[in-house]
């Protein structure tokens, strides 16, 4: 028999997961209702000379359309709004993304499939992209924070941060009977240590050179190639060490999955102001026009 996966992981998943499925899926059936209204609408309605933006039911698509791009807008202000969490806002998101998607429906059909090199194009082209990037968002939303709350282990970022500088303490302390070059490699572990760096490095969730990995392998060398008497207090500066890199690990690949997630906000957000631009442009437009 299978058995269901219990405890704190299978909760987080399931956190994790549920906005898509909020409800019931509430927000998928709202969505898909509206889309089928919309395409019903847009066949029963003989539009003349042929369906576009102008007519009756391209003009009401217009304007559902229009309303629902401001309002899934406003999603950033309310979330800044209320609340520091991302999950917190679950229905919110679920309903973004649901009706969001069938924008994709409800716009087109407006629009009478008329492009052309045009604001109104633009504004439509626009809104393909911020949906487009919506959808990397998911993925990025179901998959990362996920594997981010594993990889975190119980400790937020503070607490990384905390244990790294107690083991630094820890490491001055057993440090100090020694002598060079040992003290040096020490040192150097605590001090030259670079968290993370620029964004490549911190895509790539690795350091290069990393002060800490150095130290190690020194150490374990001198272990390895001449016993002595310190080899004890040598082998617990190799567990801190190991320790040290340990966490250090994890703290990367945590920077490293936030800052996915903030780069795909880069293209969001801002690709989201471009359409509201291009979108006031085409509806002031058609009044002049039209
Ligand atoms: C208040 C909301 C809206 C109003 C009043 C409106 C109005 C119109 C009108 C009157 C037309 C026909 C223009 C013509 O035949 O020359 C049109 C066409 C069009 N609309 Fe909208 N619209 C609205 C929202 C939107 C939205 C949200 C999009 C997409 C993001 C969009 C994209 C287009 C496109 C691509 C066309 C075809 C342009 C063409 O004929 O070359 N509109 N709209
Ligand atoms: C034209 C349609 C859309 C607009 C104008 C829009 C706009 C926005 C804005 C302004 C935010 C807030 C970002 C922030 O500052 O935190 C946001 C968040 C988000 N959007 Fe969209 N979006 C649209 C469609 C979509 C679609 C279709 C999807 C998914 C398929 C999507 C997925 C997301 C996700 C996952 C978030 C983060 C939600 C959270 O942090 O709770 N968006 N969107």
């Amino acid at each position: 028999m299978a058995t269901r996966p219990v405890g704190k992981a299978h909760r987080q998943n399931a956190r994790h997961e549920s906005f898509l499925r909020h409800g019931n899926y509430r927000y998928l059936k709202l969505a898909s209702l509206m889309s089928l209204a919309a395409i019903v609408g847009y066949f029963m309605v003989d539009a003349q000379p042929r369906p576009n933006g102008g007519s009756l039911i391209g003009y009401t698509l217009g304007v559902i359309a229009a309303l629902l791009i401001m309002w899934l807008a406003l999603l950033g202000v309310r979330k800044r709004a209320i609340s520091q969490g991302n999950w917190k806002l679950k229905g919110w998101t679920s309903a973004h993304v649901y009706l969001g998607l069938s924008l994709i429906i409800i716009a087109t059909l407006h629009t009478g499939f008329q492009f052309g090199w045009n604001v109104h194009t633009l504004a439509y082209a626009l809104m393909m992209a911020v949906i487009i990037s919506g959808l990397f968002g998911i993925y990025y939303y179901v998959t990362i924070p996920e594997e981010m709350s594993q990889n975190r282990a119980e400790s937020s970022q503070a607490d990384m941060l905390g244990e790294l500088a107690d083991i630094d303490r820890q490491l001055e302390e057993v440090a100090q009977p020694l002598s060079q070059p040992f003290v040096g490699w020490i040192q150097s572990a605590v001090t030259k240590t670079k968290i993370t760096g620029g964004l490549m490095t911190r895509l790539s969730g690795q350091v290069k050179r990393d002060a800490t990995a150095r130290a190690l392998a020194k150490i374990r060398e001198a272990i390895s190639t001449a016993p002595s008497p310190l080899d004890e207090q040598l082998e617990d500066v190799a567990s801190l060490l190991e320790r040290k890199s340990v966490m250090l690990e994890r703290a990367r690949l945590h920077i490293r999955y936030k800052t996915l997630l903030e780069l795909w906000l880069y293209f969001h957000v801002p690709l989201t102001f471009a359409l509201l631009a291009a979108l006031s442009a085409h509806i002031i437009s058609v009044f002049f026009y039209w």
